[in-house]
């Protein structure tokens, strides 16, 4: 396989098939790539549901997401993010509209270290997939900012995301998710690079603090984070397939056209069970 750095961070891997070069060798050699860089991108894929699965689960056990609804009926594995309908009804989720800056799952006690998606059919143009490193964000950070961020710990929620960005869950699906805190500075569980770890989307505010304080603290974050040297904006292709790391990177979706259609197939993969609630 060849490695080709993307646009200020991330990898593209190519002369690689997803679904058949599983070999332990090839598989350790993605694993620190997906760790070090945060983003792996491999295009032309041809991937059917099972294979997405099978590669994905090469990186740790795949959660089952509680949106039951919007799960691939044959692969439980495998979350339908789409605009399309059958019978009236969405197949997936987060149709066509914006979504917000988020970390996949940061609001579980133990949550997804990667994801990946894989494009089924796009629209012509929008519905990019735009990434932020907050492990270079958080390196390039002042050493006193640094010093005054250590030891706290920021409450995230799947209903504070659901009500700007998506649709509410349902009774038990809520009792599955509730609000939770993690440490604000985390630590990889591969590659022990530390990141800031929390979103505009999912992050309601920081434990113990006043509201105005905390909102001030998390929106300088933010404005930090969000500057052009630590994102990327992936533009997709049929066949792409995109695997990022939720421990180091916060990433949204632009809107695009209602009348076009768009179908990903997303994995979420589990950190192993030592490493399973961030630190
Ligand atoms: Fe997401």
């Amino acid at each position: 396989m060849k490695t080709r750095p993307l646009e200020n961070f991330g990898v593209e891997v190519s002369d690689i098939d997803l679904a058949r070069d599983h070999d332990p060798a090839t598989v350790d050699a993605l694993r620190w790539l997906w760790a070090e860089h945060g983003l792996l991108l491999f295009r032309d894929q041809t991937l059917e549901e099972k294979d997405i699965v099978d590669f994905s689960a090469l990186f740790g056990a795949l959660e089952i997401h509680v949106r039951e609804e919007y799960l691939a009926p044959d692969h439980p594995e495998l979350l339908i993010v789409s605009n399309l309908k059958k019978n009236g009804e969405p197949i997936g989720i987060l149709s066509d509209h914006e979504v917000g800056w988020h970390h996949d799952q940061i609001y579980r006690k133990h949550p997804a270290v990667g994801s990946l998606l894989y494009s089924v059919k796009i629209p012509p143009s929008g519905g990019n997939t735009g990434f932020c490193d907050l492990a270079a964000a958080y390196a390039a950070l002042p050493d006193n900012r640094k010093a005054s961020l250590e030891g706290l710990r920021a409450m995230h929620s799947y209903a504070y995301f659901n009500k700007r960005w998506s649709e509410p869950t349902n009774d038990q699906q809520t009792a599955m998710t509730p609000d939770i805190t993690h440490p604000l500075i985390r630590t990889h569980p591969i590659s022990s690079k530390k990141a800031i770890y929390a979103d505009p989307g999912m992050t309601a505010g920081i434990e113990g603090m006043p509201e105005d304080e905390s909102a001030e603290l998390l929106q300088g974050l933010y404005e930090w984070c969000l500057q052009p040297r630590f994102m990327y904006d992936h533009e997709w292709q049929l066949g792409d397939a995109l695997m990022w790391d939720n421990a180091s990177t916060m990433h949204r979706r632009g809107e695009f056209d209602p009348t076009a259609e768009r179908l990903m197939k997303r994995t979420t993969i589990l950190p192993r069970a030592d490493l399973a609630v961030p630190f």
